[in-house]
């Protein structure tokens, strides 16, 4: 029987060749990878205390991550239902200690790069990936296997567009969400800090996870916007267990919402907020607004994305 890694890495093969492999992540509509976050995470990351704490995050661009690093969380755990989210950490740390901003960007970038209703030929660029791979070597032997053989043996449009979401926005757009994207100097703060910083990975359905530890704060993304009401209800009573006293939870990531918008008939559950607050009433959650991906993309400022977030407050005895 193949391991869990060899097995990963037979599917991820089969996949480059144009395969559709059916495991856990397939059947719940994850099995691409996000090459980077679609969320404007520079609009949320100052709602949570992240300085000297902990986070448990799902996330397989790794972005939530970084940027968590960037603001000086050191104890972070990543948990995804894609399984090579762990290799594409690894890949994105190798570039990150030993490409500039400018050349990780050319790696890793591909819709609209290097410009709009361009894609980028060069991403994964086999030139560049030998620069630097004997570091993803040492960083993590499995990721470099994984990457050396995809990288030298597929030619690289095909690697991007059958491992990764083409959920991709623009870099400036890109930029404007990522802190650690957000200058050359932000850039370099990140690389340092990250040096010091051994994140944990855990792949599982998060519907199906059983934590053996306590975080403060934990973000689930935009999953509540693909599930419904009474799914996400029940990942929130799970994981609200492991949220230590003080800890913020971010319960979903809402696209061109506010609290006054109003809910069409075809949207998803979450959107309908009157809803949304009934079925989390115990958590009496709040939802805070910001500039959102599509204010960046069509310069509008009228189209704010939110957070939902609770906060586990400590029981004031009087
Ligand atoms: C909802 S997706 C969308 C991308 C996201 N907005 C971002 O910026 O990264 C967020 C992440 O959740 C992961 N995911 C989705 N459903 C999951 C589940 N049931 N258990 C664990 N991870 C899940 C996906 O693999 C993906 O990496």
């Amino acid at each position: 029987m193949p391991n869990d890694f060899n097995q990963n890495m037979l599917n991820t093969i089969k996949r480059c060749e144009g395969f559709i492999i059916e495991d856990e992540a397939f059947k719940k509509g994850f099995s691409e990878i996000y090459p980077f976050t679609t969320e404007n995470i520079s609009g949320y990351i100052d709602f949570f205390d992240l300085k000297d704490k902990s986070l448990l995050t799902v996330g397989s661009s790794l972005d939530q991550l970084l940027n968590a690093v960037l603001f000086d969380c050191k104890d972070i755990t990543v948990l995804d239902i894609n399984p090579n989210t762990k290799h594409y950490f690894y890949l994105k740390l190798a570039a990150l200690l030993e490409l500039n901003r400018k050349e990780f960007l050319e790696f890793l970038r591909y819709k609209d790069f290097p410009k709009v209703f361009k894609d980028n030929y060069q991403v994964f660029n086999k030139t560049l990936f030998n620069e630097f791979k004997s570091t993803l070597r040492l960083l993590d032997y499995e990721s470099y296997l994984l990457w050396d053989e995809v990288i030298q043996n597929y030619e690289s449009r095909k690697i991007r567009n059958r491992l990764f979401s083409l959920d991709e926005e623009r870099t400036s757009v890109i930029i404007s969400c990522n802190p650690y994207l957000s200058s050359e100097t932000s850039y370099l703060e990140t690389r340092n800090k990250i040096k010091k910083v051994f994140p944990k990975f855990i792949t599982c359905d998060i519907e199906k996870a059983s934590l053996d530890r306590s975080y403060d704060n934990i973000w689930l993304s935009n999953i509540g916007t693909h599930v419904d009401l009474n799914t996400l209800k029940k990942i929130v009573d799970k994981v609200s267990q492991h949220l230590n006293i003080d800890g913020t939870l971010l319960i979903s990531y809402l696209y061109s919402t506010t609290i006054s918008t109003k809910y069409q008939d075809d949207w998803q559950e979450i959107y309908n907020l009157d809803e949304t607050f009934k079925i989390f009433a115990e958590y009496n959650p709040t939802l805070k607004d910001f500039l959102g991906i599509r204010d960046f993309r069509f310069n509008f400022d009228s189209q704010h994305d939110s957070v939902l977030i609770y906060k586990n407050k400590k029981n004031i005895i009087t």
